[in-house]
């Protein structure tokens, strides 16, 4: 075994046993959290989809790129990454002497997970004058693959950013890649990946729905499908959706993405009303499974024992980090 793979394996030993430890339930997790965070010199970044506990302890809430560029530019010691594994990988990728920890190892993506790497690397061989431009929802083995990096608030730019005849491979999303085809007017070779969340909207409940809220206006995250897309008066990032809330003069809204977002919706615009968009299934919101494994719980335990942590290879990390900082350096000359 390889230090890299025995240090994952210590690490789900630690996860298991971690849903073993019984909290004193009387214990103010948010206090201990700020305790540690100060004596360990932590940094909590957590994503627009965690529970809003979560939200609420962290010290930096964002979209992909601000978490992005949030971890690039941090000076602590220690990341608690409350998020998902692409995200504190990607974390790890820029800090590579800092400890990244994530509350739950198992956090995972069913948008990376549809893109392995052999597979992948197949498919770009077999496409030699493409460059590959992909989504962060992806694993280091994929970025390694990438020429370039982007998030749903950099995509547009980023890939307006190559000469319009230069051939493209565009991965792992194939919905953000066809509304980035749509507003560009390119034709990206799409990998074939979608996100489980974002796949299940249906259009028939959302056309009721804004039957019965006509002046309700429908948001979305462009990892939606297309006939979603089509009907939607906003389509953007978590942040782009968050903001457009913020300076639109609507009072009801449709939201067509995790129902996360919504806690700061509500906190930035507590007049206004936000309606989770009713997937196929017969849930009544949309939550992301993955997002959703981590607790305040396991936010305290893995600062407090310092893991699960996340370990690279160094060739990998190098490899990837290259796309990840030219994502960085254009998203930063673009004032993004
Ligand atoms: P953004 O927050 O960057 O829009 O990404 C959404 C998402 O699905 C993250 O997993
Ligand atoms: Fe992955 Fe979708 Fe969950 Fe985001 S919401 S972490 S893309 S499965």
């Amino acid at each position: 075994m390889i230090a890299a793979e025995l240090t994952t394996a210590k690490n789900e030993v630690f996860q298991k046993g971690f849903l073993d430890i019984e909290l004193d339930p009387t214990l103010d997790l948010f206090a201990e959290i700020e305790r540690l965070k100060k004596e360990k010199n932590a940094v909590v970044l957590a994503h627009y989809y965690q529970e809003p506990d979560i939200q609420d302890v962290a010290d930096y809430i964002g979209d992909s790129l601000g978490l992005a560029q949030q971890a690039d530019k941090t000076t602590a010691d220690m990341i608690v990454f409350a998020g998902v594994h692409f995200m504190a990988e990607t974390a790890k990728i820029l800090n590579p002497s800092k400890k990244v920890v994530i509350p739950d190892l198992k956090a995972g993506c069913s948008l990376s997970d549809s893109c392995p790497p052999p597979l992948f690397k197949k498919f770009k061989d077999q496409h030699p004058d493409h460059v590959v431009i992909s989504y962060i929802n992806c694993s280091a083995g994929i970025k390694a693959l990438s020429d370039v990096i982007v998030t749903s608030s950099n995509a547009k730019i980023i890939v307006e950013s190559f000469p319009k005849d230069q051939p493209i491979i565009f991965a792992p999303d194939k919905n953000l890649g066809a509304y980035i085809n749509k507003v560009t007017g390119r034709n990206m070779l799409l990998w074939n990946g979608a996100c489980m969340v974002h796949e299940i909207f249906s259009l028939e409940k959302i056309t009721k729905l804004k039957i019965r809220h006509p002046n309700a206006k429908l948001i979305s995250h462009p990892e939606c499908e297309d006939p979603i897309l089509r009907v939607s008066d906003y389509i953007g990032s978590t942040t782009g959706l968050l903001k457009y809330t913020q300076s639109d003069s609507s009072q009801e809204y449709i939201v067509a993405t995790e129902t996360g977002i919504l806690h700061q919706m509500m906190k930035a615009n507590p007049q206004k009303t936000f309606i989770p968009a009713p997937p196929t299934n017969s849930c009544a919101c949309n939550d992301c499974p993955h997002m959703k494994r981590n607790t305040l719980e396991k936010i305290y335990l893995c600062m407090e024992y310092e893991t699960p942590d996340i370990i690279m290879d160094e060739e990998l990390r190098l490899a990837a980090k290259k796309p990840i900082d030219r994502m960085l350096e254009i998203s930063k000359k673009a004032g993004l």
